[in-house]
């Protein structure tokens, strides 16, 4: 296992199109790191630059504290786990593992002491006999890692291995990556377009725009405190709602009433002119379900719903509003960058399921005005971040990590101890 360190990393390919843009990135020993962001960003072009596969215009690549821009891939010892996990069909499950061993011309018993030993971990002992075509997706996708296992490989490499599947399966195998990560502690990166896929695997998530990196952060960091319009809009699903704010005093003035800002919020867009305020769905209640205690740490307004659509743990409620043009424009072409559907001035607010709030009609919502952030709707860039309240959430998440890392050395040296013990017995 290694560390990946990326230094200044430029791609540009024959035309002269930087397809990476200066992207320096540290993935720590045991990291599982995911690289997010729309079709065409760069993720890929990033991912075959750390194999080998493709050549690093400028920059230096640095795996296990050695430069590796000129090794070939077989020498940089690294295992990219491939989409359809590219068995072989007439091999069982044992020869399909220890293929690349048998490439290597491994003696049996190492290719049988190292086959045995990932199937152990990959829960495949049962089936090692067995053909893939009698296994079922979620084991598919344990033999492909097996394979990887038995080289030893520095990291695992992934490029959108779940693309093809269906949503069910999709979440199986979410689950069991995620779980066979954090059991084998390897390196791990891995690319996605899928904002679901990258909260729940990583340790930390890369978002990258147009080849450069917009933040790399846990998904507690990127979801509560994005950097900037961008990250905050990919972020989240339903995504965050974007308003027209202008600042008065303490005050933001939007379609949906006036949003009380802390003194904090307030000085930083204070002089400014037209903002967006960004408001996550779920900071939305039907006013008439919100305690007494809680309500005035929010505000409340009257909005009438377009649309209800009720979801049995919760419901969404859409409210149209208007926005200068200005501002349309400026939302319209972020949904088109994000490949989001939202193109429409409107608000999704998720509210309680039980709540009695109807279509066509006018109802009295309550906002939680503590959590909103505002943005600079020309730089995009978020006026209202707590960098230092970011920087603690990703703090903990990575000690979780190195937390977890060492329970699972315990265990294991727990298991080893207890074998020792009855073979001497
Ligand atoms: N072989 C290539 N030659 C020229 N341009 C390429 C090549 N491969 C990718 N690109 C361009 O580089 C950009 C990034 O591509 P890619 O890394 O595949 O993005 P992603 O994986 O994020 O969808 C895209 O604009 C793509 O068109
Ligand atoms: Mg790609």
């Amino acid at each position: 296992m290694a560390s990946i360190d990326m230094k200044s990393i430029v791609k540009q390919y024959g035309d002269g199109f930087p397809a990476v843009n200066d992207v320096s990135l540290d993935i720590a020993d045991g990291e599982f790191m995911i690289l997010v962001g729309p079709s065409g960003c760069g993720k890929s072009t990033l991912l075959r630059m750390i194999v080998g596969l493709e050549d690093i215009t400028s920059g230096d690549m640095v795996i296990g504290g050695k430069r590796v821009n000129d090794l070939a891939p077989r020498d940089r010892n690294l295992s990219m786990v491939f989409q359809n996990y590219a068995l072989y069909p007439h091999m069982t499950v044992y020869e399909n593992i220890a293929f690349p061993l048998r490439l290597s011309k491994t003696p049996d018993d190492e290719v049988r002491r190292k086959v045995e030993a990932a199937s152990d971990v990959l829960e495949l002992k049962e089936h090692l006999e067995r053909k893939p075509a009698n296994l079922s997706g979620g084991q598919r996708q344990r033999v492909a890692m097996g394979r990887a296992i038995v080289r030893d490989a520095e990291a695992f490499l992934f490029d959108e291995p779940l693309s093809n599947l269906d949503a069910k399966l999709r979440g199986q195998m979410r689950t069991e990556i995620s779980r066979l990560q954090r059991r084998l502690g390897i390196t791990t990166v891995y690319v996605t377009h899928d904002q679901t896929e990258a909260m729940t695997l990583g340790d930390r998530v890369c978002v990258l725009r147009k080849g450069k990196i917009q933040q790399v952060a846990s998904p507690r960091e990127l979801y509560e405190q994005p950097v900037n319009l961008f990250v905050a809009g990919f972020i989240g699903s339903p995504p965050m709602n974007f308003l027209p704010a202008t600042p008065e005093g303490n005050r933001l003035k939007t379609p949906f009433g006036d949003i009380e800002l802390d003194e904090k919020r307030a000085a930083a867009v204070a002089g400014r002119d037209l903002l967006l305020v960004g408001i996550r769905p779920e900071y939305f209640e039907d006013a008439t379900l919100v305690d007494e205690a809680k309500r005035p740490v929010g505000s409340t307004f009257r909005a009438r719903v377009d649309v209800t659509e009720w979801l049995g743990d919760s419901q969404y409620a859409y409210i149209p509003y208007d926005a200068p043009d200005s501002i349309k424009a400026q939302l319209r072409d972020l949904s088109k960058e994000l490949d989001s559907e939202e193109l429409r001035t409107q608000a999704i607010v998720s509210i309680d399921a039980t709540s009695r709030i109807r279509e066509g009609r006018e109802a009295e919502f309550w906002l939680d005005s503590r959590k909103v952030h505002v943005f600079d709707p020309e730089t995009g860039d978020n006026l209202t971040r707590d960098a230092e309240a970011g920087a603690e959430l990703t703090r903990l998440a990575t000690q979780d990590r190195l937390e977890q890392a060492e329970d699972a050395r315990d265990r294991e040296t727990d298991a080893r101890g207890g074998a020792t013990a009855v073979g001497v017995g």
